[in-house]
């Protein structure tokens, strides 16, 4: 009976080990992500998701709430005041529904920071939302 238990506890334990707090606990020792046959990184994914998404979608409020967003997660506030100007200038594109000017915001700021955020920044976790 004991025994029984001690196994039903340690399948549930297993369980709860492949649960996705698995993939976060394995991020350290295998920081890769984003190449072919890896998970994209996250800010990629974020990207993906949630910002070409709206963009794709004609969303004005989702394409404001990702450009804002992505304001908030400028790595180096005090040194790429750029990357927060770009964002902000998005934002507020968005919002008046002017998607072409939101557009250049994007190349602008994958033009002067995506080689650099890949570099330094890429399997950065995004911070939480305030
Ligand atoms: C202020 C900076 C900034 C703005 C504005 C921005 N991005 Fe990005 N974007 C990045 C960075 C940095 C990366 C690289 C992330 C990575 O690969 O880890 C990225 C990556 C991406 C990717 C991932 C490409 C891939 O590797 O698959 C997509 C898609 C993307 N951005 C779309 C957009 C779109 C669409 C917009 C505008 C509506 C936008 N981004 C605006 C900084 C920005």
């Amino acid at each position: 009976m004991k025994r029984g238990v001690a196994i039903t506890t340690l399948l549930c334990l297993a369980a709860g080990a492949s649960a996705p707090s698995s993939v976060a606990s394995a991020a350290p020792v295998a920081p890769a992500c984003g190449s072919p046959g890896k998970p994209p990184c996250p800010l990629q994914r974020f990207m993906r998701a949630h910002v070409s998404a709206p963009l794709a979608n004609r969303d004005a409020q989702a394409l404001a709430t990702a450009f804002e967003r992505i304001a908030q997660l400028n790595p180096k506030p005090d040194t790429w005041k750029n990357w927060s100007t770009l964002a902000e200038q998005g934002a507020r594109a968005a919002t008046s529904g002017d998607f072409h000017s939101a557009k250049r915001r994007c190349g602008r700021c994958h033009r002067q920071f995506r080689a650099r955020y890949i570099r330094e920044f890429r399997d950065r976790r995004l911070v939480a939302k305030p």
